[in-house]
């Protein structure tokens, strides 16, 4: 599959052509086959799938539904040299927010959106050497948590 990925900052749409980047607000992408790692190799359980991959959960919340990412079953290294530089989440293939990391943080990040949100988050991780990651999920529809 094609996707438009950012030149300027590696933003990848998953809802096809775009004029415009979300997240740099540049107008130049690249078309690029397969732009990002999915789990499908979930059988190649490597050491590298096992940090690069994102993990999520997603919880109703008595504010809204929580999204949170972890880089990922194994934390990945957060160095100068090698870290994951960001998270892109997702609602229904459309960009809802960047969350930056760098070396000094823990490579997880959450996100709360409307109580009333259905259908699935997405989210695209990039590593300095390694590249995009993606991974998605499910909203269910279980109980509400406090906080
Ligand atoms: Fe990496």
């Amino acid at each position: 599959m094609k996707h438009f990925v950012c030149r300027t900052c590696n933003f990848v749409s998953l809802e096809g052509k775009i004029e415009r980047c979300p997240v740099c607000g540049q107008s130049s992408f690249d078309e690029i086959e397969n732009a990002y790692k999915t789990p499908d190799f979930k059988a190649a359980t490597g050491e590298s799938e096992k940090k690069h991959i994102p993990v999520l959960s997603v919880k109703h919340k008595d504010v809204g539904i929580s999204a949170k990412v972890k880089f990922g079953e194994i934390i990945h290294p957060m160095m100068a040299e090698h870290h994951i530089e960001y998270a892109d989440f997702y609602v229904n293939n459309k960009y809802v927010s960047r969350i930056k990391f760098s070396p000094a943080v823990l490579p997880i990040a959450k996100i709360y959106v409307d109580a009333k949100t259905e259908g699935k988050i997405e989210v695209i991780g990039f590593c300095n050497l390694h590249g995009l990651w993606f991974n998605e999920t499910q909203i269910s529809k279980k109980e509400v948590i406090n906080g």
